[in-house]
């Protein structure tokens, strides 16, 4: 085995995968505009995707991914992605989650589950309908509070629900997202939100974790939970309730210390921070498909990406200048 170290001495054991940049949603926060889609030819194939997955579990210590999009569950060929990922499952310790927007998973959940799907986290910004729709661009919540019943109903390890908080949005619904929360014996992931090229994000809009949290607290005393390795969320139980809420403080209050990911675009470039420019990616796709595509040469080239990570990313104001990422190219 051979690890993925950077210069600071991390491990990387966690793969981020971005199957598609392509969603049925709008989300203000991601990118409403839409413009500048990749080609179909710039997308990896499952075969490709698979090949990197299989190369970096079998040989570099990979031990948990998540599956991303855009919204994952539009490619028509998901379902080979999570059947490829089920014969490494069997002779190698992986778990596996995906990040979705929940409109789409009715039909495959129980086919995902059977294949060993470990965690989904759910998008929800709203517990209100017309908001929701306001801010996603569609109108679904019934259709996501149903995912919600069917992933408890079939069992998934970890369900977590994902709401970005936005100040002068949704930020008045976090007691009644802690509500839910306790009710349904969920975990609610309160998100700071980021900024991101095409994105609405300014200071005026952006609520840091600590005031989300002065606000879920009077909705019910949060008692802290142990501290998990790699951890990108602070957690709570609820008291008196099985459910749980976190917050991701990614722009208050970096994280970047015990950092463990690398994330695969949907266009094939390797990035090993989610903030980082588009000028510090590694084009992993042109190597696959050139001439020295050999596994040695996809691994020199992860190596050679990790010896330039950075150590932590730039402060937010001058991520929100500077930022030229498209959220939903890279899955978060
Ligand atoms: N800030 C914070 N989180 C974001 N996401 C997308 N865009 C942003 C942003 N600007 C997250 C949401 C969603 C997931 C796909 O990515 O949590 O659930
Ligand atoms: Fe789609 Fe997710 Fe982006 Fe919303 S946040 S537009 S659901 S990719």
């Amino acid at each position: 085995m051979n690890p993925f170290i950077d210069s600071f001495g991390r491990q990387h054991t966690y793969l981020r995968v971005s199957v598609t940049d392509a969603c049925n949603m709008r989300c203000t926060y991601c990118d409403p505009s839409r413009t500048g889609r990749f080609a179909n030819d710039r997308i990896l194939s499952m075969e490709e995707i698979l090949r990197i997955v299989r190369l970096f579990v079998t040989r570099h210590g990979i031990t948990k991914m998540r599956v991303t999009g855009g919204e994952p569950m539009v490619r028509k060929d998901i379902l080979a992605l999570f059947q490829g990922i089920a014969e490494l499952k069997a002779s190698y310790p992986l778990s596996v989650g995906m990040t979705t927007n929940g409109t789409l998973l009715s039909d495959h959940l129980p086919s995902l589950r059977s294949l060993g799907l470990d965690a989904l986290n759910i998008s929800i910004d709203s517990l209100d309908r017309d908001r929701f729709r306001s801010i996603t661009g569609m109108d679904a919540l019934p259709q996501v509070l149903e995912a919600f019943r069917l992933a408890k109903g079939l069992e998934v390890p970890t369900v977590k629900a994902n709401v970005v908080i936005m100040r002068g949005v949704n930020d008045h619904e976090i007691p009644a997202f802690v509500r839910y929360a306790a009710e349904h014996s969920l975990a609610v992931r309160f998100i700071e939100y980021m900024p991101f090229a095409q994105n609405t994000w300014d200071t005026g809009r952006f609520l840091d974790y600590r005031s989300m949290k002065r606000i879920a607290e009077a909705e019910g005393a949060l008692i802290p939970m142990a501290y998990q390795p790699h951890s990108v969320s602070k957690d709570y139980r609820i008291a008196g309730t099985n459910g749980m809420v976190s917050f991701i403080s990614s722009v208050s209050e970096h994280f970047c210390g015990g950092c463990n990911r690398l994330r695969l675009t949907a266009d094939g470039r390797l990035r090993t921070c989610l903030f980082a420019l588009p000028s510090m990616e590694t084009d992993l796709r042109t190597l696959l498909r050139s001439g020295d595509g050999s596994n040695e040469a996809v691994a020199d080239a992860v190596r050679n990406a990790l010896r330039n990570k950075w150590e932590k990313h730039p402060d937010p104001e001058i991520l929100a200048v500077t930022q030229s990422n498209v959220m939903r190219a890279i899955g978060g």
